[in-house]
């Protein structure tokens, strides 16, 4: 494998392979090694043999990183995809939400070499869905990705295996759980500052906070939901998009006093024979099930054509979740 980023969900993933090496061979029949690692500052790495992983967790610890490290090598991350030699792609570099890059030119450079691709990143997917299954596709190769939305819990999965010739009609969900955080403090009576300020020294927010609070991160999700269940082919710039930032806590307050909350609601739906997508505060009733949903927990609702409404809660996450979804994709794509 290939490794693009070894940040919290990169390293989470190694410590799952140390984990569960016998354990990967015995379920899949197969041995997996990672032969590359790219990131932004610490230095990028090759080793055709494999590379230590232990090793490798230490030195992201340490101040000079991969740089003094004798698999050390001086080129940029497309050029180390190419000359990985890797089967799989696993793509966990940085988020970019105004155009999904450079992720999507990696994932492409991995496809063109004929490796496998599994991401946590939804840039990719919110920007360039259908070109890269396009791509994955004719070259008959895969393309997975169930960690985009809501880490580990499976949504994608869940269509794709179980949910056979039944059709997404539309859905609904909590999907920031950084503002599902705020909207939670700010009921317990902070002003919004004060609220994403508690959210950002629990490490829950986006380095650009916008990218949470102007709801842009519920809207690539959406995206990617939409592109992917729905087979539509928009992104993140075509939904129709409101924050939280908006919002006072005497509205907060006031919708509390009559049994009702905000949330932060994502929308894709079905009209006029085109398919949209929305996120917005909304307000909603204590009883609705969206309200049991707090803090940093997820929830998503897919309205089908066979079997109802279909919900699904993610209590609480850690990056153990999201780092399971990619090995989840990792042990599908071995086994088939
Ligand atoms: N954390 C979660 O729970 C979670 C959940 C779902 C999805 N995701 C997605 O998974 C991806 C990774 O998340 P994370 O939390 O692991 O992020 P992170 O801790 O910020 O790590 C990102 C890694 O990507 C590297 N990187 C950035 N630009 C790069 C480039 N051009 N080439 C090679 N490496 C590059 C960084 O290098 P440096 O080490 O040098 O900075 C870092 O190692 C993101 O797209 C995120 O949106 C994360």
């Amino acid at each position: 494998m290939c490794l693009i980023g070894f940040g919290s969900s990169g390293q989470e993933l190694c410590r799952i392979l140390l984990e569960r090496k016998e354990r990967i061979t015995s379920l899949t029949g197969n041995k997996v090694e990672v032969v590359a690692v790219a990131t932004k500052s610490r230095g990028n790495l090759v080793d055709h043999s494999g590379l230590d992983l232990k090793e490798l967790l230490k030195l992201a610890e340490s101040k000079s990183g991969f740089h003094d490290h004798p698999s050390l090598v001086r080129i940029d991350t497309v050029d180390l995809i190419k000359e990985s030699g890797a089967d799989v792609l696993i793509e966990l570099s940085t988020l970019s939400i105004k155009d999904g890059q450079p992720a999507l030119t990696h994932i492409e450079t991995a496809l063109d070499q004929g490796m496998q691709i599994i991401t946590a990143n939804k840039g990719p997917i919110a920007w360039g869905y259908k070109r890269l299954k396009e791509k994955a596709d004719q070259k008959g190769l895969q393309l997975l990705f169930e960690s985009t939305v809501l880490d580990g819990t499976p949504v994608f999965n869940l269509v794709k295996r179980a949910l056979l010739d039944c059709r997404v009609e539309g859905f609904r969900g909590i999907l920031n759980s950084t503002t599902n955080y705020i909207l939670g403090k700010m009921e317990s009576g902070l002003p919004y500052e004060g609220a994403l300020q508690h959210a950002k020294d629990q490490d829950f927010v986006e380095a650009d906070s916008d990218l949470d609070t102007k709801g842009w991160d519920a809207a690539a999700k959406t995206a990617v939901l939409i592109n992917v269940l729905m087979d539509g082919n928009v992104t993140p710039m075509d939904i129709d998009r409101e924050g939280i930032d908006g919002l006072t806590l005497d509205q907060v307050q006031a919708a509390l006093k009559a049994n009702k909350r905000y949330k932060l609601v994502c929308e894709g739906y079905r009209k006029d024979n085109g398919i949209y997508g929305r996120v917005s505060p909304q307000v909603l009733d204590v009883a609705e099930l969206f309200c049991a949903v707090n803090a940093s927990s997820s929830v998503i609702c897919l309205q089908t054509e066979m079997m109802g409404e279909i919900c699904i809660v993610e209590n609480n996450p850690e990056i153990r979740q999201t780092a399971y979804g990619v090995y989840s994709d990792l042990l599908h794509l071995l086994n088939s």
